[in-house]
């Protein structure tokens, strides 16, 4: 069995944790190869709604959370998130990478200060650390999680940290307990990976944010500081790209985006209330509103096109319930010419207008009715659902096989 990568194609949010728990069933690892506790991915099992900021949410169908050399490591979270396991009945050990870099309580000082900073041109960031984080592991002073079994190099470099921001926040006592918490999860997951692929294991690699917050791919600078495309996946796990046979690309129904930066379907007043009540659109980590319009298809080309995307998984269908009428985004038009793939750069987008095409919405169902379509599958769906559905592949250009409409794990009809 083969390694599946589940990777954003909006700015985030799209539903990617509940589609890696589905695909993680049978996986017997789950993989974070990207961000820190910026994101934040939400499972609901029954009635328990179970929210991950670092741990993979896929970990809840049982598969072993994994956390790569790519991350930026919370370690109070992992930790939390263990409990959280715990909860529902999973006793893990997570495998974390003695390669990844951690998030000390300096770098969200330091994320504070720099919006602050920013002013009107803040990005929006969740705070947790991540730019400073991934900014320090480039400036090679970062501290891998290997360090925290080495007390007294790891000592040292806390102070050369503390010296070059002159800022001194960290606390010893406090890591040095959290190691030991965690003492048994450090690992060359590297060599685990490659050797459980070799053996056929299934393993799930769950990416966080979107490609249109990836720091080389997205809406520089209103981006986060990880690369969330798929190359991450193999430059964090150290796994050739020859392991991954398919690439599912997770987007939501329409489009959101939390944070600064252009977005040019974004709804204003009415509509957009609407949509972002219905769609229950705040913010996981940050409980932000977030800022919602219709789905922007050259930007979705832009993305399935840089990750070489299978087959995509559409999240939230029944959100658009009980809109009259739908619009979707087909071409930009920028400087009198056409655009259909459109490579997210922000001074081109600034200029950027939508072309729509409209099609007629469906009215609104009751969740009975939408456990009825479930069980019944693609044919009971409302003919308008299937003409959009029908409408987005055709102008993606790729297969829709997998479409999710509630929140809860179970609601999903495949085609
Ligand atoms: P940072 O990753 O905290 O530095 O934030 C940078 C930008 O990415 C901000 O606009 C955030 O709102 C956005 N962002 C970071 N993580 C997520 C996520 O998991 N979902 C949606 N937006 C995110
Ligand atoms: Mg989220």
């Amino acid at each position: 069995m083969p390694g599946i990568a589940i990777i954003g194609l909006q700015w985030g949010d799209e539903g990617k944790g509940k589609i890696s728990y589905l695909l993680s069933k049978n996986a017997k690892y789950v993989v974070r190869f990207q961000g820190g506790a910026n994101a934040g991915h939400t499972v609901v099992i029954d009635d328990s709604e179970l929210r991950f900021n670092m741990l993979p949410a896929g970990s809840a169908s049982g598969a072993t959370p994994c956390i790569a050399s790519g991350t930026v490591v919370d370690l109070n979270e992992v930790v939390e998130e263990i409990e959280l396991l715990k909860s529902i009945g999973i006793r893990v050990q997570p495998l974390i990478s003695k390669n990844a870099n951690i998030v000390l309580p300096i770098h969200k000082q330091l994320d504070e200060i720099l919006e602050k900073m920013r002013s009107r041109e803040a990005i929006g960031t969740t705070r947790r650390g991540i730019g400073p984080a991934y900014s320090d592991k480039a400036l090679r002073i970062g501290i891998r999680i290997e360090e925290l079994l080495h007390h007294a190099s790891l000592i040292n470099k806390i102070e050369l940290l503390q010296n070059f921001h002159k800022l001194s926040l960290e606390n010893m006592d406090e890591l040095i307990k959290l190691a030991e918490k965690l003492r048994e999860s450090i690992c060359d997951l590297e060599i685990i990976l490659n050797d459980e692929l070799d053996n056929g294991v299934k393993i799930v690699f769950e990416g966080a944010q979107g490609t249109l917050l990836d720091i080389d791919q997205g809406t520089y600078p209103y981006v986060t500081s990880s690369n969330t495309t798929i190359g991450a996946v193999f430059t964090s796990c150290g796994i050739g790209p020859r392991r991954i046979s398919d690439i599912v690309g997770v987007m939501k129904a329409y489009t959101t985006r939390v944070g600064a930066g252009v977005f040019p379907t974004e709804l204003k007043r009415d509509e957009a209330d609407m949509l972002r009540e219905r769609g229950r659109e705040y913010g996981t980590t940050t409980g932000r509103p977030r800022r919602v319009g219709w789905l922007d298809i050259p930007l979705l080309r832009y993305s399935i096109m840089v990750n070489d995307i299978d087959w995509i998984a559409l999240t939230k269908l029944d959100v658009l319930s009980g809109f009259r009428k739908i619009k979707i985004c087909t071409e930009y038009e920028i400087n009198g010419k056409i655009v259909k793939i459109a490579p997210p750069n922000v001074r081109m987008l600034e200029k950027a207008q939508p072309l729509y095409v409209e099609l007629d919405g469906w009215s609104r169902l009751s969740e009975e009715e939408w456990k009825n379509i479930v069980m019944k599958g693609w044919d009971a769906l409302p003919e308008n659902a299937k003409a959009y559905v029908e409408t987005v592949e055709k102008l993606l250009n790729k297969s829709i096989k997998l479409i999710s409409v509630g929140a809860k794990a179970g609601m999903e009809v495949t085609k």
